[in-house]
């Protein structure tokens, strides 16, 4: 079901250096990043005003666009500046941040060296990313029919709109089943990644995820990792087989947009929402509220 289309909210959007209006954030039919996926984007979110881990993003933007090979003509701190002016702008304290940098209509052809680079950012509130009825029981998730490829096939280290195609796919061919989501197996027919967060199992109280060789190592997956370890819970870093699921007692995905979820269903497989889940999924929304706010409860 779509609400009001994404082009036709109110407010600002910040587009190469300045605020203008949500409707005239414009590129033209032929722009580079939309016929050949030469984008790279960031998802953040703003928790009472102010942005989890927004220089990591603000980094991996950057580092995205370089392994895309073009460089973002703002640096870190300008971008970061231009994010936190444009939640003020736009009144929002909780909110999802959406940055966007792409090669422009200057040049059309595979090659585009002279391109001009553009970049924007777009706020808007976003209180779940999943069904909070879905997710309070745990998710189900289909097995993907794509896989993350191998990172000598495409820059995995990107978060690069081209890598997303097989995401929409995936994501819509599992809900076309009913179900919340999907799991992608990688190109080795490993466990990889949902279609937008990282995966975790547990199992005898012990955390496995997938090693972070060919897909996004999301800055969740990095802060929940810290989190477990600070709570005395072994996280190991690994190959996981499919087959594997069998064993597992809880599973869970982690995303800046879908924070920590819980999984009930894989496929054939059946997880419950457990203690270390429901722990790890506090201890995530204690650590990305600002401080003051939290000495203010
Ligand atoms: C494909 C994919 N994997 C993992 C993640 C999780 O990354 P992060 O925790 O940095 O949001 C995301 C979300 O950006 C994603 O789109």
């Amino acid at each position: 079901m779509v609400s009001v289309p994404f082009d036709q909210l109110e407010g600002l959007i910040w587009m190469d250096g300045e605020f203008v209006k949500w409707a005239d954030a414009r590129v033209h039919v032929l722009t580079h990043g939309l016929h050949y996926a030469s984008a790279v984007f960031e998802g953040e979110r703003a928790y009472d005003g102010e942005i989890f881990k927004l220089t990591e993003h603000t980094e991996r933007l950057h580092e995205s666009a370089r392994l895309l090979g073009f460089q973002i003509p703002y640096s870190v701190a300008q971008l970061g500046d231009a994010c936190r002016k444009l939640l003020e702008e736009q009144g929002l304290h909780d909110a999802y941040v959406r940055p966007i940098a792409w090669r422009g209509s200057d040049q059309m052809g595979v090659s585009a060296q002279n391109s001009r680079i553009h970049c924007a950012i777009a706020a808007w509130p976003w209180p779940a990313y999943f069904d909070p009825a879905q997710k309070f029981k745990g998710l189900r998730l289909d097995i993907a029919e794509y896989r993350r490829p191998d990172p000598l096939t495409a820059p995995s280290k990107a978060k690069a709109a081209g890598l997303y195609m097989i995401c929409t796919i995936s994501r819509h061919a599992a809900e076309a089943k009913g179900y919340a989501d999907a799991m992608m197996l990688d190109w080795r027919g490993q466990v990889a990644e949902a279609t937008s967060a990282n995966i975790f199992f547990v199992k005898d109280g012990r955390l496995h995820t997938p090693k972070a060789d060919c897909f996004l190592d999301g800055i969740t997956r990095r802060t929940v990792i810290d989190l477990a370890r600070a709570r005395g819970l072994d996280v190991e870093e690994r190959a996981i087989m499919p087959d594997e699921l069998e064993g597992f007692e809880q599973c869970f995905l982690t995303g800046t947009a879908a924070e920590v979820a819980p999984v009930a269903e894989i496929g054939p497989y059946r997880f419950e929402v457990g203690d270390i889940t429901s722990t790890l999924t506090d201890d995530y929304l204690n650590t990305v509220k600002p401080t003051k706010a939290i000495a203010a409860e």
